[in-house]
């Protein structure tokens, strides 16, 4: 397994002795009292773990015999070492799902505590990966509750087996039009989430085909009820996505009309069906008039409409409603240039402010257009005071290599949640908003679209296993560092080795720079083939109707979104970021194609013109992606075999790739501009 990726971060490599090992050998016995599901997990995870770590058998107890031991349980749940190390101050101090970590210095052992038994599960995990990171755990004095109340992942998988905008394989849910019957797949990939901190998944794609949108009766619910409870051991609720238009389409009514009576009562009904088979269901997510899909639009109704009606249905069960913002006009016609996709969600929803029920969650992309490598943060997130939002990322990398390139994209998403929105003037960073606590809302949280499959090491590129684990860790704790989750990746997933742990974080940290480089310069985004999304095609959208165009022409490129002149989508922003965009002289160089239209001879910042960035960032790139191949071959006999051939064979592809953007995009930029580069590289 070494050999493949499969245990992903939960390798456990055996500790040497000497290497910490006799610190931690003397934690070989687990005592627990208690018998709930989730508690069972962290018992069983814990004793499996240590147990590889140390290469011995661990015991498992229900009462202290004496010596150091490992005693985990809830406050007051009957663990006498649990009760007597932890006071009032500690537990008053643990939210709902955190944990205390403490040595009791009489005995030596350590000792995990939590207020609910997700918490203990947490607990257990957060120890392994100190075990397994090496760390000193002697003087451990830990608090941790989760930043965040929902944390969840987004499976865009289909009933087929087949996965919307996968690259790692097939669906390890669904196989033959059917949900799949041997769920031991399902349940390693539950271990992962839980231990890198989710809460909650959503299993089938938000686009809902026909077959998919009888989850929700009676043909199905028993299967998904199987599903949820693997989930359930983990602590991980279970949603699905939902056809609005569920009640003509599966319910033969004529209309899905949300102020329609009886379309209310069949969603009514549906949803008490829907919880005699899940009791604990997490609730519905929906992509409502939003790329050809039924919505509210259909009976001149709006958002608010639309979810409130399902909202009110799952309310008496505690369910909520996630309703996604990505609804855009996709049938744009080129020449129009006053319609902006950018301005879209922002348009749409900002006006209802206020008018959503308090169990609807509106899921927010991270930026304007679609998980292009550069965009500007979403101006919605945060601009509705009173409406609970939660942030959407992408681990599956759609738009920044499909996991044949490399792209590390914490680095990405850190950027975006530490972004000043000046929604309540300085200190609105858009974490703040999505952990609730900026506005006091209620719901909030993160949501990613998965990077997994069924490919033997989950994501296909194995060191894309790190976005998977980072997220995660993230939405967890959005002030970890990159570096930090990295460290802890790779130190789990590959052993401690220094060379090792260097080497692949340096290659970590500079992977979204170096993708960034050659592909898509400046924030322009979407010179990509059209309908896959892989390689280069500068003009690919832009003639098309799905409101993504770059404008270059012989003077110059770049999309005019300032209020003076373009589009407005600038003054969708407060305070200092209006005047930061709307400007050419301040914006950053890095998102100015996205803001302005400028001649090729325009200076940056950064002393360059516009088409020698492009120039230079081109060539670099793929110097830079060429070193990649170098730092990871000289890891020989430090990965497995296997491991370190898989790697270097999509850094190589991901080498000569990058020099067909190079030279695609170089080419067509100097066809255009008729400028040649200052350095006289080679140009076709
Ligand atoms: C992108 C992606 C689609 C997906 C959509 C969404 O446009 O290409 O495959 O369905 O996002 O987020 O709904």
């Amino acid at each position: 397994t070494k050999q493949t990726g499969y245990h992903a971060w939960l390798e456990f490599h055996p500790i040497a002795p000497g290497e910490r090992y006799d610190q931690y050998a003397v934690h070989s016995r687990i005592v627990c009292t208690e018998k709930d599901e989730v508690i069972r997990t962290a018992v069983q995870e814990l004793s499996q773990g240590i147990g590889k770590l140390l290469g011995k058998e661990i015991r498992v107890a229900e009462s202290d015999a004496g010596g150091a031991v490992i005693a985990l349980g809830t406050f007051g749940g009957g663990n006498a070492l649990v009760d007597r190390t932890f006071g009032e101050e500690t537990r008053s101090a643990i939210k709902p799902e955190g944990f205390a970590i403490k040595i009791d210095q009489a005995s030596g052992s350590i000792v995990v505590g939590a207020s609910s038994t997700s918490g203990v599960l947490y607990g257990a995990f957060h120890l392994l990966r100190l075990f397994s990171t090496k760390q000193a755990v002697n003087e451990l004095d830990v608090i941790e509750n989760p930043v965040n109340m929902l944390r969840m992942i987004n499976q865009w998988d289909n009933i087929d087996g087949s996965i919307e905008r996968g690259y790692a394989g097939k669906s390890i849910f669904f196989e033959n039009n059917r949900i799949t019957t041997d769920l031991t797949r399902v349940r390693d990939y539950a271990r992962l989430l839980a231990s890198s901190g989710l809460n909650a998944i959503s299993i089938n794609n938000v686009n809902v085909h026909k077959w998919e949108s009888k989850f929700i009766t009676g043909e199905y619910l028993p299967d998904v009820a199987k599903v949820a409870a693997v989930f359930r051991s983990f602590s991980i609720k279970l949603f699905l996505s939902v056809n609005y238009a569920s009640p003509l389409e599966i319910g033969g009514l004529s209309t899905a009309d949300p102020l329609d009576p009886a379309v209310r009562e069949w969603w009514r009904a549906k949803a008490a069906e829907v919880y005699a088979a899940i009791p604990d269901f997490g609730g519905f997510l929906v992509k409502a008039d939003s790329e050809n899909r039924p919505g509210p639009f259909t009976y001149d109704r709006d958002h608010a409409d639309g979810s409130n009606m399902l909202a009110e249905a799952l309310k008496p069960y505690g369910g909520i409603v996630i309703w996604r913002c990505f609804v855009y006009n996709c049938k744009q016609d080129w020449r129009d240039r006053a319609t902006d996709r950018a301005r879209a969600a922002y348009d749409h929803f900002k006006p209802l402010d206020g008018r959503f029920m308090d169990n609807v969650i509106l899921q927010v992309k991270n930026g304007p257009m679609d998980f292009q490598v550069r965009e500007p943060v979403s101006p919605l997130i945060g601009a509705m005071e009173t409406t609970n939002q939660m942030i959407e990322f992408q681990i599956t990398q759609e738009y920044t290599g499909q996991q044949r390139h490399l792209c590390y994209l914490v680095p990405q998403w850190k950027e975006v949640l530490d972004f000043e929105t000046y929604a309540k003037g300085e200190g609105s960073s858009i974490k703040r908003i999505v952990d609730g606590s900026l506005h006091g809302n209620k719901l909030s949280g993160f949501a990613a679209v998965s990077n997994i499959g069924d490919d033997v090491n989950w994501t296909g590129h194995l060191l894309a296993q790190a976005n998977l684990y980072g997220y995660g860790r993230l939405a967890w704790n959005p002030d970890l560092s990159a570096e930090e989750i990295a460290e802890e990746w790779i130190r789990m997933t590959f052993g401690g080795d220094e060379k090792l742990v260097s080497v692949v974080m340096s290659m970590l940290m500079d992977s979204w720079s170096i993708y960034e480089a050659y592909t898509s310069p400046l924030g322009v985004g979407w010179m990509v083939n059209p309908d896959h999304h892989y390689g280069p095609n500068v003009d690919g959208y832009e003639y098309s109707k799905w409101g993504t165009y770059h404008f270059a022409d012989c003077h110059g490129i770049g999309v005019d979104r300032t209020k003076a002149t373009g589009t407005g989508y600038a003054a969708q922003y407060k305070g200092a970021n209006y005047d930061t965009y709307e400007s050419v002289e301040s914006c950053p160089d890095e998102l100015l194609l996205f803001f302005h239209h400028v001649p090729y001879t325009h200076v940056l910042h950064s002393g360059q013109t516009v088409i020698q960035h492009i120039y230079n960032t081109h060539f670099e790139g793929v110097e830079r992606a060429e070193q990649l191949v170098a730092r990871w071959a000289s890891l020989e006999g430090s990965v497995g075999e296997l491991v370190h051939k898989h790697v270097g064979e999509r850094l190589a592809e991901q080498a000569g790739h990058a020099k067909e953007w190079r030279d695609m995009i170089n080419t067509y930029f100097f066809r255009k501009s008729g400028i040649a580069d200052a350095l006289g590289r080679k140009i076709y």
